[in-house]
């Protein structure tokens, strides 16, 4: 009897898993083709990859399920990047006071995007795709602004300049998804 249990359990726990890792691969294959994430190199992978990483992504049933998933990720990707930001300017690790003063805006940038994703975060829960699109897309302006202060011009290069990048990546995941998810409503 016990046998038969625990062999339901990891059964069911079997299937359970192949239904999030097809969710995610769909999810993921999608999004790599849409506006953004087909001009992100390997976006796929990272993406299929990232999720998986996420045990809560396991549990995911729904599109919705894996936004929340996303957005989870790119707000601890973001909080990372920021103490490193903040740990720089601490520790006075910058080469010169321009680069300094292009991290401090970068700061104020991740940090609106942080309010965004929050407030993305709570429409995806109220299943309001569209407006959480909207401030996806509004979040991911941190990251892209922060890369643009460091232009050729100003012969700054940025301490966080590929962690910065991927953050882009990390805030995509989570936009093309509610965006796939916004078309997915109108359609019903
Ligand atoms: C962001 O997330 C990726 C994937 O999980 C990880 O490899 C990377 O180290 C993270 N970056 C930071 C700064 O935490």
């Amino acid at each position: 009897m016990m046998y038969l249990i625990v062999f339901a359990f990891l059964f069911s726990g079997c299937t359970a898993n192949k239904e999030a890792d097809s969710l995610i691969q769909k999810a993921c294959k999608d999004a790599s083709t849409s506006p953004g994430g087909d001009m992100i190199p390997h976006f796929e992978k990272v993406c299929i990859e990232t999720l998986k990483e996420n045990s809560k992504s396991q549990n995911a049933r729904t599109l919705g399920d894996l936004i929340i998933v996303g957005a989870n990720n790119a707000i601890s990707n973001l909080t990372n990047v920021k103490r490193m930001v903040e740990k720089i300017i601490k520790e006075k690790k910058y080469k010169n006071s321009l680069t300094k003063k292009l991290l401090e805006e970068c700061l104020k940038l991740y940090s609106n995007s942080f309010k965004l994703l929050t407030s993305g975060l709570n429409y995806v829960k109220i299943r309001n795709f569209v407006k959480a699109t909207e401030v996806f897309l509004d979040a991911e302006d941190g990251p892209a602004f922060c890369g643009l202060k460091f232009n050729g011009d100003n012969q700054q290069i940025s301490p966080v300049k590929e962690e910065n990048i991927f953050l882009m990546t990390m805030l995509l995941i989570p936009e093309s998804f509610a965006m796939e998810a916004s078309h997915d409503q109108k359609l019903k």
